[in-house]
């Protein structure tokens, strides 16, 4: 992978580390320590006698959180932190677009410094080695290049704003289950070919300015104090030169803390003082157990950091951008992001768009056809300016010219939405952190029933029936992982039902992570896929669904039949408490269903569109290390493609791998030329050129000419 930095970013750095090394000569070191952990709960402290600031800091990824007291996890109720609420990482994902992950990071790098952050603690790379970990919806996908790619964009995008980015959770956090003491088990070879990869790239290709160790251990260690992690591969294998921040609570021991790369404990707990690398650390220094210049060389590279973000030093370093929230830009934005992560999964006798004639008289069925979902998840909840449900957005499209009901088909379990919301924070880190949610509550089926009669009785009678369900945050949520994929609040039945009398039914599931179709798939021919998608979401999918945008959207990950046939259940384990055994190795998402075939629900990579597309004209130009082809729109409507390059290789382990991909939008009855970009181009290598994963359309190779 090429090295992004220039001779320039080195002379300024030296600068830096000269003007570092002045400071840390005139700082006490009660001042040094006070720099190294938090002293409120999103930030450290600074030293005003020599003009150094403290570092804020704000979740993130979809938007920057809500202000919370300093020492009480309690939001504090502002009027002005109401912000733009941004598609979460699988929605950014889906859209396999570089620009649009740039655009996202940027709208929240803009808004974090217009709320007077310094660092955003995102994206989140992890890769998603199960269906059923609760943060999924905050990564990108299962495949390292994808998820690297688009987040070294977004952290280009954010850091653009003078704001530091934080890749996490480094590395290998892929279950919520007892998410503190977890000890990953894993062969050093799949760590580096399919855990590592994405946070290298953050690394050189985003030039990303931080990094979150992670609260699992892996091989025995925690990430966060880790020799291996942060020493060996972090610093002296990448050359990460910036500062490594502790999970909240993610430290367990002060020497070990101290030893390690870990620049900056941060913890849920409101006893500063106490933290590992606060007065017990202070005491262990004076006592002179631990010397003073491994404190001193985490301070200069806090120092450091604070001159890249321009905090410190503005006679050198220049004037920091100022940020700004909520602009029309940011809502534009969010709105694009939206459009392009929506995915038509399954449209077999084209009823999508909806037909003019059919727009009249609309039902929609489903909770989550009016369901905000800003204000969950964990840590990655947004107060959100606004947020437009699939409801709201089918009647903005429509105008007051069409009758548009709703009718909630099912229900959620409220009582499990109230527990959530009493701040699980402060509590994070008691039973190791996390659990596998329990399945719901059975009383609630006399009220279901009810709700699926009215649901069925009137999906007779409209024109258009739209079935919006899937899944919400008490699910899809920081803390849980789930039992299963199967779809909550007896949604199976009723889509079921409602089949029965609508065999044009429309289904949209809206969720965070894929859920089991098996017991409907086949009777349905019309499935649309949309994330959760930020404030603009209702509006995109219902422009989608009327035909104003058309889908472009693809998988960013495997949608598995059912969650045993995910690699990490059937060959490994998953949501184990001590120790969690990744047997299957590399083989994760479509590399273990390509080699074992195994049929997925949907493949990796897969997304329709109202138009078709044709490929032509492979070539490999070997002097650029391109692929080539042509791509040519056969339909009626413009659209947008991704094409896809899996690489298939002789001898290797995979069936195959993606290793490029470029979106392109083609008018209709046009023809674009497209060029991937690969990192290299081996001779002995196939191209297989697709649409997905599993639908190839074109191979070359450099033997069978270019
Ligand atoms: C999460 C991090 C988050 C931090 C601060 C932790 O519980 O794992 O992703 O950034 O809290 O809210």
């Amino acid at each position: 992978m090429k090295d992004e930095k220039n001779n320039n970013t080195n002379i300024k750095n030296e600068e830096m580390k000269q003007y570092a090394q002045h400071l840390l000569s005139k700082l006490t070191l009660e001042e040094k320590i006070g720099m190294i952990h938090g002293a409120q709960l999103f930030q450290t402290a600074g030293v005003k006698r020599l003009g150094i600031p403290p570092l804020k800091m704000s979740d993130g990824p979809m938007g920057v959180r809500q202000e919370f007291f300093p020492s009480e996890w309690k939001a504090v109720g502002n009027q002005d932190d109401f912000v733009t609420y941004l598609p979460c990482n699988s929605a950014v994902a889906s859209s396999w677009n570089r620009n649009i992950a740039y655009e996202v990071g940027s709208v929240l790098g803009e808004e974090a410094r217009g709320r007077g952050k310094d660092i955003i603690l995102g994206p989140g790379v992890n890769m998603k080695r199960s269906p059923l970990c609760g943060r999924n919806f905050e990564y990108f996908s299962e495949d390292p290049y994808l998820a690297g790619e688009l987040a070294a964009a977004y952290i280009r995008g954010v850091q653009n704003w003078d704001v530091a980015a934080c890749v996490k959770h480094f590395a290998a956090n892929n279950q919520e289950t007892q998410r503190l003491w977890v000890d990953v088990e894993i062969d050093e070879e799949s760590l580096r070919e399919i855990y590592f990869p994405a946070f290298y790239d953050a690394v050189k290709k985003g030039g990303v300015f931080t990094v979150m160790g992670a609260y699992n251990k892996v091989y025995g260690e925690h990430s966060c104090q880790s020799e291996f992690l942060l020493n060996e591969v972090l610093r002296k294998e990448w050359g990460f030169d910036g500062v490594i921040i502790s999970d909240w609570g993610g430290v367990h021991d002060t020497e070990a803390a101290a030893r390690s790369q870990l620049d900056i404990e941060m913890s849920v707990t409101n006893d500063f003082d106490d933290y590992y690398m606060a007065n017990p650390l202070l005491e262990k220094i004076k006592a002179g157990e631990i010397s003073i210049e491994t404190v001193d060389q985490k301070v200069e590279r806090i120092l450091i950091l604070m001159q890249k973000l321009k905090m410190i030093h503005k006679e050198a370093v220049g004037e920091r951008k100022s940020g700004a929230y909520n602009t029309p830009q940011h809502r534009k934005t969010a709105l694009e992001a939206a459009r392009e992560s929506v995915v038509l999964l399954k449209n077999e006798r084209q009823i999508l768009p909806i037909k003019k004639e059919k727009q009249t008289r609309i039902l929609l069925i489903g909770e989550n056809a009016r369901q905000l979902h800003a204000n969950g998840g964990g840590s990655a909840e947004i107060k959100a300016l606004y947020e437009i449900s699939p409801l709201m957005g089918m009647k903005n499209q429509l105008g007051g010219n069409a009758e548009i009901a709703f009718v909630q088909g099912y229900c959620s379990d409220e009582t499990k939405q109230e527990q959530q919301e009493t701040n699980w924070q402060e509590k994070s880190l008691e039973n190791g952190g996390g659990s596998m949610i329990q399945h719901e509550n059975p009383k609630l089926a006399e009220k279901r029933r009810k709700l699926r009669e009215e649901a069925l009785q009137l999906a007779a009678d409209y024109d258009t029936v739209i079935f919006v369900g899937g899944l919400d945050h008490t699910h899809d949520c920081e803390g849980n992982d789930r039992p299963d994929m199967k779809l909550p609040y007896e949604q199976d039945l009723l889509i079921q039902k409602l089949l029965e009398v609508r065999k044009d039914l429309i289904i949209v599931m809206l969720a965070g992570s894929p859920v089991e179709m098996k017991s409907w798939i086949h009777q349905a021919d019309t499935v649309v896929w949309s994330w959760y998608a930020g404030m603009e979401g209702g509006n995109a999918l219902a422009e989608v669904l009327l035909g104003k945008v058309n889908p472009s959207g693809k998988l960013p990950e495997t949608f598995y039949k059912t969650h045993s046939d995910c690699s990490a259940h059937a060959v490994g384990t998953f949501a184990e408490t001590t120790s969690v055994a990744y047997r299957e190795g590399s083989y994760v998402g479509y590399r273990y269903q390509d080699k074992y075939q195994v049929e997925p629900e949907f493949c990796f990579g897969h997304g329709l569109s109202y138009t078709t597309f044709v490929y032509a004209d492979a070539r490999l130009d070997m002097e650029n290390q391109k692929i080539c082809c042509t791509v040519e729109n056969t339909g009626n409507y413009d659209g947008s493609e991704v094409v896809q390059v899996y690489v298939r290789t002789e001898g290797s382990k995979f069936f195959q791998e993606l290793k490029g991909f470029e979106k392109v939008f083609v008018k209709a009855g046009e023809k674009e030329e497209v060029s991937i970009v690969m990192e290299r181009i081996d001779k002995d290598a196939l191209y297989c050129i697709g649409s997905s994963s599993r639908d190839i359309r074109l191979m070359v190779s450099w033997e069978k000419g270019c």
